[in-house]
Order: C-alpha cells, then sequence, then structure tokens
C-alpha cells in the first residue's frame, strides 16, 4: 500500500472516532437529547399536555393544515418537556424558536425531542415544511411564564382555548386565532388564501358555480362544517374540515357577526 493512502485510511479512521466519541459525549455526558422517531408510541390525533410531576410534562403535538392542536402549550420556568410529534394530512415541520426542536411532523409516524425551559417568554412554533397555500401562517407557541399550572393528568385539547371564554364572541375569537382560521382569513377586510372574514355576516357572494349565497348564520356554519360543499368564486378549494362542537361554531359565527 502506498503511504499515502495508508496516511488517508488512518486518518479518515481517525476522524470517525473523533465523531463517533463527540456524539457518545454529547447524549452521556452532556445529556443532549437528540430527536428521535419513536416507534413504540402509536400516532394520536389531538393534542395533550400531560404532567408527569417534577416540572416534567410530555407534550403531544399534532400538525395539520395549517394549525398546530395544541395551539398554545402554557408550562412554568424549568419545565422539561417531552415532544412528541404527529401530523394529521400531510408532512409538517416543527422549529421551537431559540430551542434546539427541529423535527419533522409526518402522517402515522411519531418524531420526539427533549427541550428544556429555563427562560420566562414566548417560543413561536412554526412549520417549516412547506404544506399547502397557509404554510406560511402555520404558528404555535409555548409560553414560558412564573405561575403556571398544568393540571395533572391529560390536559383536554380544548381547555386552553375555551377557558376564560366567557361568551360565544370570545369562545369563537380564540378558536378562530388558535384553530388555523387566521392561516387563511382576515378580520379587516385584507386578501389572503381566502375570504376575509370582515363584512361577511349578510354578505351576498358570488360561488364558483356561479350561484348568489346570502352568508347567513346557517350559511356561515354549514361553510364551517362541509368546507367543500360552496367554494367562494376566486379562491382555491383548500379550506379543511375542522372538527368543531356545535357550541364551538356558533361561537365562530358569532365571532363573524361582530366583524361587519
Ligand atoms: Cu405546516 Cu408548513
Amino acid at each position: 500500500m502506498d503511504r499515502a493512502e495508508r496516511i488517508a485510511i488512518v486518518t479518515a479512521g481517525l476522524l470517525m472516532s473523533v465523531f463517533f466519541a463527540a456524539l457518545v459525549y454529547s447524549a452521556a455526558g452532556l445529556n443532549i437529547s437528540l430527536p428521535t422517531c419513536v416507534t413504540n408510541v402509536a400516532p394520536f390525533t389531538a393534542g395533550k399536555i400531560i404532567d408527569k410531576g417534577n416540572n416534567h410534562y410530555e407534550v403531544h403535538m399534532v400538525a395539520r393544515m395549517w394549525a398546530f392542536d395544541p395551539p398554545e402549550v402554557r408550562l412554568p420556568p424549568g419545565a422539561d418537556v417531552d415532544l412528541y410529534l404527529s401530523a394529521l394530512d400531510v408532512t409538517h415541520g416543527v422549529y421551537v424558536e431559540h430551542t434546539n426542536v427541529n423535527l419533522m411532523a409526518v402522517p402515522g409516524a411519531v418524531n420526539a425531542a427533549r427541550v428544556r425551559f429555563d427562560t420566562e417568554g414566548e417560543y413561536d412554533v412554526i412549520c417549516h415544511e412547506y404544506c399547502g397555500i397557509g404554510h406560511q401562517n402555520m404558528m404555535g407557541k409555548f409560553v414560558i411564564a412564573k405561575g403556571t399550572a398544568v393540571p395533572p393528568g391529560a390536559q383536554p385539547r380544548a381547555q386552553p382555548v375555551a377557558a376564560g371564554a366567557a361568551t360565544a364572541v370570545q369562545l369563537g375569537k380564540a378558536l378562530f386565532e388558535t384553530k388555523g382560521c387566521v392561516a387563511c382569513h382576515t378580520v379587516d377586510g385584507s386578501p389572503s388564501v381566502g375570504p376575509t372574514m370582515k363584512g361577511l355576516y349578510r354578505h351576498e357572494t358570488e360561488m364558483e358555480d356561479g350561484s348568489r349565497i346570502m352568508s347567513d348564520e346557517e350559511h356561515i356554519a354549514e361553510e364551517i362544517r362541509h368546507p367543500g360543499k360552496h367554494v367562494v368564486k376566486g379562491f382555491p378549494p383548500v379550506m379543511p374540515e375542522v372538527p368543531f362542537t356545535d357550541a364551538e361554531i356558533n361561537g365562530l359565527v358569532e365571532y363573524i357577526k361582530t366583524l361587519s
């Protein structure tokens, strides 16, 4: 064997051992957990925050067009979070601002990462995998604040939204802002992926098939329940069906009615 060849092989071998040692050291010595795909966790379809005690939480997050569930995760400072991530429709990405969390959300699979939130503040959750027309507006949030308490056991997914909503309008506004509606609909009349909600109530809209429909309470509720049935002219038929309860749909309608 040529001398230069031997040097190249030995150098490559040494480099590989250095890299492997660094990997072992960061995982075992520095306790840095690497993002991973967990195969022993069944894919889930709803978000959940589970208090494991000792300021340790398990967060199940679901990505879908174009929102995260739960849309907002409130935890106390110092929280250790095991983040489990899945997707409902297409592949999304999750980057949590100011952390090392950078995962892909894949339908039918669960990816996981461990993160510790030492500093109080808001950490935006951003979708960084192109997932369709509302992609750039797909966002969630971790809010780390003193005095935040997560009830023991599983936290129902609607709770962060419904809590503090005294009226139907408040509930509707909270849902509108956290369930992905804002990714495509503005409330100030400016254009977006979908029609603006400003002035929608009692407005007559031209549909793709040429018909004209007056947006009364019944029609707005119908559009939320079955988005593909009537498509507004000039807009792509991309609105996803989100499973809302009757009370939630009523809240959304009441909220939209206030936007005239
Ligand atoms: Cu979800 Cu991009």
